[in-house]
C-alpha cells in the first residue's frame, strides 16, 4: 500500500510538475535534433586539420592519463600519449583508429594490454611501448599488425615472448628488445625468422650466450644485430645464418668472465661493416681474433672504453684492415697520441678521438694520413693548437670544441686550405689575430662560441671568401665596430648573441650582402644602438633578433629616422623581453620600411598601448606575437592594415574581453592563444569575425559560467573546425559557488534552449492551436462561437458593472431581437407595450445615440433598461444570441441574481436545437420564458403575462412566481 500525504495545492502542483515533464521531453527532442560533435580534446592536443586526416596528429603526452582518452577523432595517423601514467590497455581502446599509423606509448606504466586491443589499427607502422611494465608477450598481443615495420620494445620487464606472438607482425623491419629481461635465444628465434626483419636490438638483456643455431638453421636476412651489454659468455656461430649481417654490436659483453669467440668459418660474418667492440670483456688475443674474421669488410670501429694500452694494440691490427675508414677511440684515456699510435692507419678518412685526455699530440701524427677529411679532437684537455692539425689539405672537417685552448697564433691553421668546418666552441680563446684564418679559403662554418673573445680585431675583414656561417655567441665582445665583416661577403648567418655588446657603431654590418640572419640577442643594446644607419649594408636580411636587449622609449613618438627603414627584406623581427624595465612604448613608425615583415615577436615588454597605426607599414604581417604585455584592452583598427595576420599570440596580455577582434578584419586568422587573460565572456560576434580559426587557446581565464558564456560552450561542442586547447580543463572564477568549477561541467544549455525551445514551444502551441481550432470549428462551430462571445461578455460585463454603477433605470426594458423579426416588434410589441401598458422601451433604431460607438449603445441600453426582452426566433439564436449585449445580460442575470432577462419566444424551437446555447436552454429548462400565441390563438393572456414580468422588481428569478411555471411550451 501506498501511503499518499495529499498537501494543499496539489492539485496545481501537479498540473505543473506535468507540464514540466512536458517541456523536458520538449526540450529532449529538441537536444536530439542537434547533433553535437565537438572539436577539442579533454586530454590532448590536435595538430593538423580535421578534415585532413593524413597528417592529423593527437598530442596527448606528460597528461598525467591514467587511462587511454576515449575522444580521440577516428582519422587520427598519429597518436602520442607517452609520458603518462597508463597502466592497462582495454580491447576497445583504439577501436575504429584506422587510419592510425603511429601509435607513442612509451614511458606509461602498461603492464597489462588485453588480446585484441591492437588488432583494430591495421594500417599502423609504427607502434611504442618502451619504458613500460611489460613482462610477458603473449600469443594474441600484435594480432592484426600485419603493417607494423617499427616496434619499440626496449625498457621493460619482458622475461618470456611467446612463440606465436610476433607471427602477426609480417611487415615487421626494427625490433628493439633493449633493457629487458631475456635470457634466452630461443625466445628471439620466432622474431629474426620474420621475413623481413633487418634490425634486432637486444641489448642489455640477461643473455649468456649467442649460438646461431639457436636462432636458426637458415639464413636470416638479419642485418643489424645488437647484443651489447649482455653478460655474454660465448658467441659462437657455427652455420651461415647471418650472411648479410653488417652491423654488429656486442660491446661491453662479457661482463661475467671473458667472453668466447668461436666463428668457424670467417666467410661467416664477412658483410660485417660496423663494428663495436667498445668495454668488452674479452683476450686481446680473441679480440684480434674477430678483427680477423671481419678483415675484409670492416669500414668503421669503435673501440671505447678500453684502456690506452690495448687500444693502441687493438688500432693497430685494425688499421691493417684495408677497408677501415673510420675509426672511434672515445674514453680510453689517451693522453698523448703519438706518432707509432695511427702508425699504420694510412687509409683512414675519420678519425675520432674525442673524450680522451690528451694534451699532446705529436707533430707529423697525421701527416701520412693522406685521406684523413674528418678529424674530431672535442673534449680533450689541448691548452694550445697543435702543429699536428696544420698543413692537411685533404682536412674538411676538424673539431677542437670543448678543450682549454688560450690562443690562436697566425700559423694554426696554415695551409688547411681545404677545411670546410672548423669548431672551436667551448674553449678559452681570447684573442683573434688577424691572420689567423688567411688559409680558410674553402671555410663554410666557423664555430667560436662559448670562448673569450673580446674584439674582433680585424679578423674578418679579410679572408674566409666562402664562409656562410659564424657564431660568436657566449663570448665577450662588447662592442661592433665599422666593417668588422667586412670580408664575409658570403656570410649568410652571423651569432652573436649572449655577449656584452653596448655599442654598435655606424656601418657596424656593413659587406654583409649575403646576410639573411642576425641575433644579437642578450647583449646590452639600448635604443639608440638601433639606428638605421647601424642596420644598414644588409639587402638580404630576413631574420633579426634583438630581443633580451635594454632598449627602452619613453613614449610612442615618431622616431627620426625609422630605426628598420633600410631592412627592406626582413621578414622576422624580434624585439620581446627588453631587460631592466622593457620597451614600454612602441613607437608609431617603429616598423616603417618593413615592408616584407611576416612575422613581429614583441611579448614580454610591458607596452600598455598600441597605436591604431602601428602596423601600417607592414602590410604582409602573417605571425604577430605580442603576449605577456599590459593592454587590458586593443583596438579593432590597430589590425586594418594586416589583412594576412594568420597567427595570434596574446596570452597574458591582461586582456578583459576579445571585442576588439571585431571589426578588426582578421578574415585568415587560423590561430589565436588567447590563455591566462582576464576574459570572462565570449561572444559570439567575436568568432563570426574569424572565420578561418582553427586554433584557438583560452586556457586560465576567468570565466563567468553564466548564460553569458552559453553560447560559448555551445559552440565549442559543436563546432567542427576549430579545435579549442584544454578546453575541458577551462574554469568558472564566479559566480562564487562555481568557483573552480570547470566551465563544460556547469549546465549551461538551459540558457542556450532558452530562445530556440521557446520559439519551438510557441510554434508547436500555435500548430496545436490551430489543429484544434479548426477541428472545433468544423464540429462545433456553434458552440465555439457561443463560447468566444460569452468570454467577450464576460469581460464586458465585469467592465461594465464597473462603469455603470445602478444608477436610476433610463428604460423599462431594452429589446433585442433579430432584423426579421423587426415587423412583429413594431406591429405588435411597441404599440402594446408602450401604447396600451405604458412602458417605456429603448429600440436600438429609435434610441440609438447617434455618433457613439455601437456598442456602448447596447451596452448602455441593456444597463440603463430594468428588462431585456430577447425576442428569440431560429433567426436570433444564429445571431443575436450569440452577440455580446445578450451575453452581457445573461452574465447580468446570473451573476447579479437578478431577474433581468425576459425570453419571447416567437416561434417553437425544439429543445436539441438549444443545445449549443448553455445558458438559454437552462433558463428553457427552468421554464422562464413566454411564447408568442400560435396564429388564431388570443394574445390577451401573452400581453398580460408579460406586464407582469415588467412588473416585477429585481429579485432571484427561482421566487418569480409569474416566470415559474407560468408557461409551457
Ligand atoms: C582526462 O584525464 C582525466 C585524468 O586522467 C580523466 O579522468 C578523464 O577521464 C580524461 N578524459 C577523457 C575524455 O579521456
Ligand atoms: C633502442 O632502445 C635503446 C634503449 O632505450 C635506445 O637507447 C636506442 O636508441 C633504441 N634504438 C632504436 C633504433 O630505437
Ligand atoms: C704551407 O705549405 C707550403 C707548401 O707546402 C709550405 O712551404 C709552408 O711552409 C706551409 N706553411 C706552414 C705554416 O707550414
Amino acid at each position: 500500500m501506498t501511503l499518499k500525504i495529499t498537501m494543499p495545492g496539489e492539485q496545481s502542483g501537479s498540473t505543473f510538475s506535468q507540464l514540466r515533464l512536458f517541456l523536458c521531453f520538449l526540450m529532449y527532442c529538441w537536444v536530439l535534433a542537434d547533433p553535437v560533435c565537438g572539436y577539442f580534446l579533454k586530454n590532448c592536443t590536435i595538430r593538423g586539420n580535421l578534415s585532413d586526416p593524413s597528417n592529423m596528429k593527437v598530442l596527448c603526452e606528460k597528461r598525467n592519463l591514467e587511462v587511454v582518452p576515449k575522444d580521440i577523432p577516428r582519422k587520427v595517423s598519429v597518436l602520442n600519449v607517452a609520458m603518462n601514467n597508463i597502466s592497462k590497455i582495454g580491447k576497445l581502446d583504439f577501436k575504429g583508429l584506422s587510419n592510425l599509423k603511429i601509435l607513442n606509448m612509451s614511458r606509461n606504466q602498461i603492464s597489462s594490454v588485453d588480446d585484441g586491443s591492437l588488432s583494430h589499427l591495421e594500417a599502423l607502422q609504427e607502434l611504442g611501448l618502451a619504458h613500460n611494465r611489460l613482462t610477458i608477450l603473449s600469443d594474441h598481443l600484435f594480432q592484426g599488425l600485419a603493417n607494423l615495420s617499427l616496434l619499440h620494445l626496449d625498457n621493460n620487464l619482458i622475461t618470456t615472448i611467446s612463440s606465436s606472438s610476433f607471427q602477426p607482425l609480417s611487415s615487421l623491419k626494427t625490433v628493439n628488445l633493449t633493457k629487458n629481461n631475456l635470457h634466452n635465444m630461443k625466445e628471439v628465434q620466432p622474431i629474426v625468422q620474420l621475413p623481413h626483419l633487418q634490425e634486432l636490438y637486444i641489448g642489455s638483456n640477461r643473455f649468456t650466450s649467442f649460438q646461431s643455431q639457436e636462432i636458426s638453421n637458415t639464413s636470416i636476412e638479419l642485418r643489424l644485430l645488437d647484443l651489447s651489454r649482455n653478460p655474454l659468455g660465448i658467441f659462437r656461430i657455427t652455420a651461415d645464418v647471418l650472411p648479410y649481417l653488417e652491423v654488429l654490436d656486442i660491446a661491453y659483453c662479457g661482463q661475467l668472465g671473458h667472453m668466447e669467440w668461436d666463428v668457424l668459418d670467417r666467410s661467416f660474418l664477412s658483410n660485417v661493416k660496423r663494428l663495436n667492440l667498445s668495454g668488452i670483456e674479452m683476450s686481446l688475443e680473441r679480440m684480434g681474433m674477430v678483427l680477423q674474421t671481419v678483415n675484409s669488410s670492416l669500414v668503421h670501429l669503435r673501440l671505447y672504453d678500453i684502456s690506452e694500452e690495448r687500444v693502441k694494440a687493438l688500432t693497430d691490427i685494425a688499421c691493417h684492415i684495408p677497408t677501415l675508414s673510420l675509426l672511434r677511440l672515445h674514453h680510453n684515456n689517451i693522453s698523448v697520441l703519438s706518432k707509432e699510435f695511427l702508425q699504420s692507419c694510412k687509409q683512414l678518412t675519420e678519425m675520432d678521438v674525442c673524450d680522451n685526455n690528451i694534451n699532446q699530440l705529436s707533430e707529423l701524427l697525421f701527416r701520412s694520413m693522406e685521406q684523413l677529411s674528418t678529424l674530431k679532437l672535442g673534449h680533450n684537455r689541448l691548452s694550445s693548437m697543435p702543429k699536428a692539425t696544420r698543413n692537411l689539405p685533404t682536412l674538411k672537417i676538424l673539431d677542437l670544441s670543448f678543450n682549454i685552448i688560450h690562443e690562436l697564433g697566425c700559423p694554426d691553421f696554415a695551409n688547411l686550405t681545404g677545411l670546410t668546418q672548423l669548431f672551436l666552441f667551448h674553449n678559452q680563446i681570447s684573442n683573434l689575430p688577424e691572420c689567423v684564418f688567411q688559409d680558410l679559403k674553402e671555410l663554410r662554418i666557423l664555430k667560436l662560441g662559448s670562448n673569450k673573445i673580446l674584439t674582433l680585431n680585424d679578423a674578418f675583414m679579410s679572408g674566409l671568401p666562402k664562409l656562410e656561417y659564424l657564431s660568436m655567441s657566449y663570448n665577450k665582445l662588447s662592442s661592433i665596430s665599422k666593417g668588422d665583416f667586412k670580408g664575409l661577403a658570403s656570410l649568410k648567418t652571423l651569432l652573436l648573441f649572449d655577449n656584452q655588446i653596448a655599442s654598435l657603431e655606424d656601418g657596424a654590418f656593413e659587406g654583409l650582402v649575403n646576410l639573411t640572419e642576425l641575433r644579437l640577442q642578450s647583449n646590452k643594446i639600448t635604443q639608440t644602438d638601433i639606428r638605421n644607419t647601424v642596420l644598414t649594408g644588409l639587402p638580404l636580411l630576413r631574420t633579426l633578433d634583438i630581443s633580451c636587449n635594454y632598449i627602452t622609449y619613453v613614449n610612442d613618438d615618431k622616431l627620426d629616422p625609422p630605426p628598420f627603414s633600410h631592412l627592406t627584406s626582413l621578414e622576422n623581427l624580434q624585439i620581446h623581453s627588453q631587460r631592466h624595465k622593457g620597451l614600454c612604448h612602441l613607437p608609431i613608425n617603429f616598423l616603417e620600411g618593413l615592408k616584407s615583415l611576416l612575422a613581429f615577436k614583441a611579448g614580454n615588454l610591458n607596452i600598455k598601448d598600441l597605436h591604431p597605426n602601428t602596423f601600417i607599414h607592414t602590410p604582409r604581417l602573417w605571425y604577430l606575437d605580442v603576449s605577456k604585455n599590459e593592454f587590458t584592452a586593443l583596438t579593432p583598427k590597430l589590425f586594418h592594415p594586416t589583412p594576412r595576420l594568420n597567427r595570434m599570440y596574446l596570452s597574458k596580455a591582461r586582456l578583459q574581453s576579445l571585442d576588439f577582434l571585431v571589426g578588426a578584419n582578421l578574415s585568415r586568422v587560423t590561430f589565436l592563444q588567447v590563455s591566462k587573460n582576464d576574459i570572462t565572456v565570449v561572444n559570439e560576434t567575436v568568432f563570426r569575425s574569424l572565420p578561418a580559426l582553427t586554433y584557438l587557446d583560452m586556457q586560465d581565464n576567468p570565466f563567468t559560467c553564466g548564460c553569458s558564456d552559453a553560447w560559448f560552450v555551445q559552440w565549442m561542442e559543436s563546432d567542427n573546425q576549430t579545435q579549442i586547447v584544454g578546453a575541458g580543463e577551462f574554469t568558472c572564477n564566479y559566480p562564487a559557488d562555481l568557483k573552480d568549477t570547470k566551465l563544460l561541467d556547469v549546465e549551461l544549455q538551459f540558457c542556450i534552449v532558452h530562445l530556440g525551445l521557446y520559439y519551438y514551444i510557441s510554434t508547436t502551441c500555435l500548430v496545436l492551436l490551430t489543429l484544434i481550432a479548426s477541428f472545433a470549428y468544423h464540429f462545433l462551430k456553434w458552440q465555439v462561437i457561443y463560447g468566444y462571445y460569452l468570454f467577450l461578455a464576460f469581460l464586458y460585463d465585469t467592465k461594465q458593472r464597473n462603469k455603470l454603477t445602478p444608477h436610476g433605470c433610463q428604460y423599462d426594458a431594452f429589446i433585442s431581437y433579430n432584423a426579421h423579426d423587426e415587423p412583429w416588434v413594431l406591429r405588435e410589441l411597441l404599440p402594446e407595450l408602450e401604447g396600451e401598458q405604458g412602458w417605456k422601451l429603448c429600440l436600438h433604431h429609435r434610441d440609438f445615440q447617434p455618433g457613439k460607438p455601437i456598442i456602448d449603445n447596447i451596452m448602455d441600453g441593456i444597463y440603463g433598461s430594468r428588462k431585456t426582452i430577447c425576442v428569440i426566433s431560429h433567426r436570433y439564436l444564429e445571431s443575436e444570441w450569440c452577440s455580446r449585449e445578450i451575453q452581457v445580460a445573461s452574465f447580468r442575470l446570473f451573476d447579479e441574481q437578478k431577474d433581468v432577462l425576459i425570453l419571447v419566444f416567437l416561434e417553437e424551437i425544439p429543445t436539441h436545437q438549444l443545445s449549443p446555447y448553455h445558458r438559454m436552454r437552462k433558463l428553457v429548462k427552468r421554464r422562464t420564458y413566454l411564447s408568442w400565441p400560435r396564429a388564431g390563438e388570443q394574445t390577451g393572456v401573452f400581453w398580460q403575462q408579460l406586464r407582469l414580468a415588467l412588473e416585477t422588481k429585481d429579485g432571484s428569478a427561482e421566487e418569480n412566481p409569474i416566470l415559474s411555471g407560468v408557461q409551457a411550451l
